[in-house]
Formats: structure tokens, C-alpha cells, sequence
């Protein structure tokens, strides 16, 4: 059976207090979706937002946490800070933080354990460079970023993984349908021997230029059980209608 798809939104480094309108739009059209809606924006609107998404279906998350529960780290955000301002998830390993921030695989392990602590769901990112991808190497990286980057036991409810090839994010280009399923059937496997019983309910989100215009095209793909949204999350309109694969 598949799991309840997850419809998932990565604001980055955008939003200010006057965003709120855009998730009031997205709280207001998110009980029509047959799926969960995540919205993920920066930490400073995270409390604002959790608390203007209190009694809707609506969940909001976090786009990094620190592996430490507190402590001296100037500018980090703990996953137990995270869970204080109402945040439900976190997404981890973003390659934008694994290329800007160098964070390696075993960082990201520590961090999903941080979420797990914290009573988070733990978003990890995975996916291959152009040159990997156009080298034949995009199984190998996937496996090894799964292998370096998770636990060594998961929960299924608490774990979403999310394949993100890095030549995809903000370019307007897309894999294949048939590339995409290739590469969530090899995540699929890979969680299956390594989590028996809990890796085949894990949800296997797909990101990288979803657009309202592609969405019915790339969130069909059989293993794709939801999208992490970049760009197109930031505008309820579009959001909205790349969940409308979902009604
Ligand atoms: P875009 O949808 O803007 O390509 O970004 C994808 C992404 O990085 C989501 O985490």
C-alpha cells in the first residue's frame, strides 16, 4: 500500500512577517489535498507560523538543526528549539547545506538523530551532481550519502527521504520519469534491506524544479509518494496546485 503522500515545501532564505498571507492561502486549501502539507520556512518565522497553522492540517518544519541538544554554537538552531517553536520536522542534508556549508554525511546522521530526539520527522536529502549523474555514478552516490547519512535503526513514520538531484534544484531542468523511478526504486530497496519492516513505508519525496506544469508528470511516477517544493512552495497558488496532483 502506498503511504499518505507528503506534500512538502522548502521556503530557504525566504519570507519575511508579511509571508504569513501566503500560509494562511495554503492552510486554507490544504484540507481538499489527500495529502499531508508540510511548509518549512526560515527559523525566524517558524513559532509565527506554527502557531498561525495550530488547528489546521498544515505542518511546519525546520530546513536544519544543530546535532547538539544546546550549548556554545553561535547561530545554530537545536531540533529541540525547533520542536519548542512548534515545528514537526526538519529537513536535513539539503545539498545547499552539504555544498555552502561542506556538511558531510555522518553531520547529517547526527542531526537525524538530533530530530529523532527532539520528536521530529526527519527529512534527508539525497542526490548526484550533473558529473555523477553524466559519469553513470548516481546509484553510488545515493547509496553512500543512505548509508553515511541515517541511523542505524528508523521508524518509518519518523523518516522521509527525499531525492534531490543537485543539477534539478532551481534550473528548471527535470529528469526523466523513468530516471526518477529508477533511482526511488533503488532508494526503495536500499531502505528495505536496511530497515526491514519499517524501510518500505518510508515516504520517498521527489525535488527539483516541481512546477504546477510538471507536477502531474513527476509526482505520478510509481515510488514517488510526495515532493519537496523549492521555488514553487513560496507562492500558495503554485503550491496549491502542485498538490492538486493529490484531490
Ligand atoms: P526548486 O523547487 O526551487 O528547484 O528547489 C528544490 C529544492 O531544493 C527543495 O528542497
Amino acid at each position: 500500500m502506498q503511504p499518505r503522500p507528503l506534500l512538502a515545501g522548502n521556503w530557504k532564505m525566504n519570507g519575511l512577517a508579511a509571508s504569513a498571507g501566503e500560509l494562511q492561502k495554503i492552510i486554507a486549501g490544504a484540507p481538499d489535498l489527500k495529502a499531508d502539507v508540510l511548509v518549512c520556512p526560515p527559523f525566524t518565522l517558524i513559532a509565527r507560523f506554527a502557531e498561525a497553522a495550530r488547528h489546521s492540517p498544515v505542518m511546519i518544519g525546520g530546513q536544519d538543526c544543530h546535532a547538539e541538544p544546546f550549548g556554545a554554537h553561535t547561530g545554530d538552531i537545536a531540533a529541540e528549539m525547533l520542536a519548542d517553536a512548534g515545528a514537526g520536522a526538519v529537513i536535513l542534508g539539503h545539498s545547499e547545506r552539504r555544498v555552502d556549508h561542506h556538511e558531510t554525511d555522518a553531520e547529517v546522521r547526527a542531526k537525524t538523530r538530533a530530530a529523532w530526539r527532539a520528536g521530529l520527522i526527519a527529512i534527508v536529502c539525497v542526490g548526484e551532481s550533473r558529473k555523477e549523474r553524466d559519469g553513470g555514478r548516481t546509484q553510488e552516490v545515493v547509496g553512500r550519502q543512505l548509508a553515511g547519512s541515517l541511523p542505524e535503526r528508523a521508524e518509518a513514520g519518523r523518516l522521509v527521504i527525499a531525492y534531490e538531484p543537485i543539477w534539478a534544484i532551481g534550473t528548471g531542468l527535470t529528469p526523466t520519469p523513468a530516471d526518477i523511478a529508477e533511482v526511488h526504486g533503488f532508494i526503495r530497496r536500499w531502505l528495505a534491506t536496511r530497515f526491514p519492516g519499517q524501510g518500505e513505508a518510508v515516504r520517498i519525496l521527489y525535488g527539483g524544479s516541481v512546477k504546477p506544469a510538471n507536477a502531474k508528470e513527476l509526482l505520478t511516477v510509481p515510488g514517488v509518494d510526495g515532493a519537496l517544493v523549492g521555488g514553487a512552495s513560496l507562492k500558495a497558488e503554485d503550491f496549491l496546485a502542485i498538490g492538486a496532483v493529490y484531490r
